[in-house]
């Protein structure tokens, strides 16, 4: 997809961090914009901002988790703008430590969201795009996270993960059907938003879990373990603001790239993982 002048997009998370940056570069592109979120109050700015930029826009607060207000998210989009060009599946939280010690809990609201959510998206609005058979694209919101593991924070990179393989799904499903939409996941390294604040949206949480802070304390570097400490204090200095993620993604979308990748100073993981599928892989 090249063209977004006049065109509509959708964007999940999108009252703050990454979500707001792109529905802001979607509306500079010329695009209508659909913003949809948890938090009322910061998703009703970023909608006075689009405004603010000429673009028409709706905001519709919606819990990603619940696919009756994901299938109503769609329903109000068509009903207002007629079609849907873009979808980005975006809205994602952190929760969560080690793969035993995460709670119940964390596991079910990590990947109710960050995967149930993707799933909703995509069972609500695939099947309309497909409807209007014209060109279209589909973003999902992994993470490095979603190629490597790096830190203790089992649920997220199982979630994104998870990611990464319905975007693969999604994109050769649509593939064979000949359809005309295009699909990434964008896996992005550190990005300075309120990722680490994810716990405000928790309900009936007021704060972190235990383990929730720990994991917390070690991604800011604070912990306790000085190696996981010194990896993320370079995984955390190479934060980049959310606006050079929305420019990087659509640059994505326009060269059709399957994996946006934003950090080329933390790509050397993937690599490593590449090499050692490479080196047991039994030869011919
Ligand atoms: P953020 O916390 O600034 O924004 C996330 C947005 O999602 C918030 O506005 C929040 O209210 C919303 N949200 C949370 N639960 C929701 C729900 N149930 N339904 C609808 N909206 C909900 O964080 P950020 O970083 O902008 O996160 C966006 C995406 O980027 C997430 O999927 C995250 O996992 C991913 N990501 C972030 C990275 C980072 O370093 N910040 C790195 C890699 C990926």
């Amino acid at each position: 997809m090249n063209e977004f002048a006049n065109k509509i997009a959708v964007i999940t998370g999108a009252a703050s961090g990454i979500g707001r940056s792109l529905a802001l570069r979607a509306a500079a592109e010329g695009m209508g914009v659909v913003v949809a979120d948890i938090e009322a109050a910061p998703l009703a700015a970023v909608e006075e901002e689009l405004r603010e930029l000429g673009s028409p826009t709706l905001a519709v607060v919606t819990d990603v988790s619940q696919a009756a207000q994901v299938e109503t998210l769609a329903q109000v989009t068509v009903e207002r703008f007629g079609r849907v060009d873009l979808l980005v599946n975006n809205a994602g939280v952190g929760a969560g430590s080690t793969t035993w010690e995460s709670s119940v809990e964390d596991w079910a609201w990590v990947l109710g969201i960050n995967l149930w959510g993707v799933i909703h998206g995509l069972r609500s609005f695939v099947p309309r795009m497909l409807a209007q058979g014209s060109e279209a694209h589909i973003v999902n919101t992994a993470s490095m996270a979603g190629l490597v593991s790096f830190h203790p924070s089992a649920p997220y990179h199982v979630s994104k993960h998870a990611v990464v393989a319905l975007t693969e799904q999604l994109r050769i499903s649509l593939k064979l059907q000949g359809a005309l939409i295009g699909a990434s996941v964008l896996c992005p390294g550190t990005v300075r938003t309120r990722i680490l604040e994810s716990e405000r949206n928790r309900p009936g949480r007021t704060g972190g879990s235990e383990e929730t802070n720990a994991a917390r304390d070690t991604l800011l570097g604070r912990g306790s373990n000085p190696t996981l400490a010194a990896m993320m204090a370079q995984v955390l200095a190479a934060e980049i603001a959310p606006e050079q993620v929305a420019e990087q993604t659509f640059a994505g979308i326009r060269a059709g790239e399957l994996y946006i990748l934003t950090h080329p100073e933390l790509a050397q993981p993937v690599r490593d993982r590449a090499a050692t599928l490479l080196q047991v892989a039994p030869a011919r």
